[in-house]
């Protein structure tokens, strides 16, 4: 295998030339744009109009619209339907983590259901979490959990020989993903991550999520989003919505650095209830891994 430094400057080369990574769907970007805009300037039929130009997508969105994790109260038959009964915000969720989850390889070092579980995973559990202890916006914490791990996709992309061999020593020693890829490639999906950030002009908040989620203290401005992130991807790879194999370590959520970094922003952290947020994500767990499943066979 290369040297991990020409490894980096191989990732590098590979994104510049890529103008466009293969299986984007052609919606995606312009929708992602589109729904960075203050909510008040969004227009429902637009996004719509713009989900529906892509048949699949349409099919998946309206499979998860009909999922209790979604709040479903009735069955829906429309995309207009969906935004009628689950309001615009959740409608736009789900067109965001069926366009984004769609990018997946489907061949390569990662079961693709276990990453779609995992970031789809993360982005409830950040909703879920953020409600509880009054943080910001829930709706960008289900986009931040959701995009967190973007430069996983990338590093299979660009690099799928040296990706799988670092996916394959994760799981062979139970390690964390990104200790993994910082001894195989010399870098982690978060520098990855980072790069495909810049090329989509995401926002700076969602672009220190991508960036920073291993290293919440290194966040500026952000960090409370970022911390918010972190500590909801340990939840999930510490339980069935991890990459498809558990780490073998011991987490005490009080001493990690997302959680001093958090409690900044929220003092009530330090009563918080973990169990209870544990148990509920417990109750969910089943439903993420059916509809993942679900779709995934469309
Ligand atoms: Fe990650
Ligand atoms: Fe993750």
């Amino acid at each position: 295998m290369k040297s991990t430094a020409a490894t980096k400057q191989t990732l590098i080369r590979k994104l510049e030339e890529l103008h466009q990574i293969p299986t984007i769907p052609a919606v995606l970007a312009p929708l992602l744009r589109y729904l960075q805009q203050p909510v008040e300037q969004l227009n429902v039929h637009k996004v719509t109009d713009m989900i529906a130009q892509d048949k699949s997508l349409a099919v998946q969105c309206l499979q998860m619209a009909n999922s209790p994790l979604f709040g479903r109260w009735q069955k829906v038959e429309s995309l207009r339907g969906a935004v009628v009964s689950l309001g615009f915000q959740r409608v736009s969720d789900i067109a965001m983590s069926c366009g984004v989850l769609n990018m997946m390889p489907r061949e390569g070092g990662m079961d693709p259901v276990a990453f779609w579980e995992h970031s789809l995973g993360c982005a409830l559990v950040c909703r879920h979490f953020a409600r509880k202890i009054s943080f910001g916006d829930p709706g960008k914490a289900y986009l931040a959990g959701l995009l967190h791990d973007l430069g996983i996709i990338v590093n299979l992309w660009v690099l799928p020989k040296e990706f799988q061999a670092a996916f394959e020593l994760a799981k062979a020693e139970a390690i964390p993903l990104h200790e993994a890829e910082e001894r195989v490639l010399g870098f982690t999906h978060c520098e990855s991550g980072k790069l495909l950030a810049e090329r989509w002009d995401l926002s700076p908040e969602l672009a220190d999520v991508v960036a920073l989620h291993h290293s919440p203290q290194a966040a500026g401005d952000h960090s409370g989003i970022v911390a918010l992130v972190a500590l909801s991807d340990l939840l999930c790879r510490m339980s069935g919505l991890n990459y498809g194999f558990f780490e073998a370590r011991q987490v005490n959520l009080l001493e990690e650095t997302g959680f001093a970094v958090l409690s900044r922003y929220c003092p009530s952290l330090g009563t918080f209830d973990w169990a209870r947020l544990t148990f509920e994500l417990d109750s969910y767990m089943d439903e993420v891994h059916s509809l993942v499943r679900a779709i995934y066979r469309t």
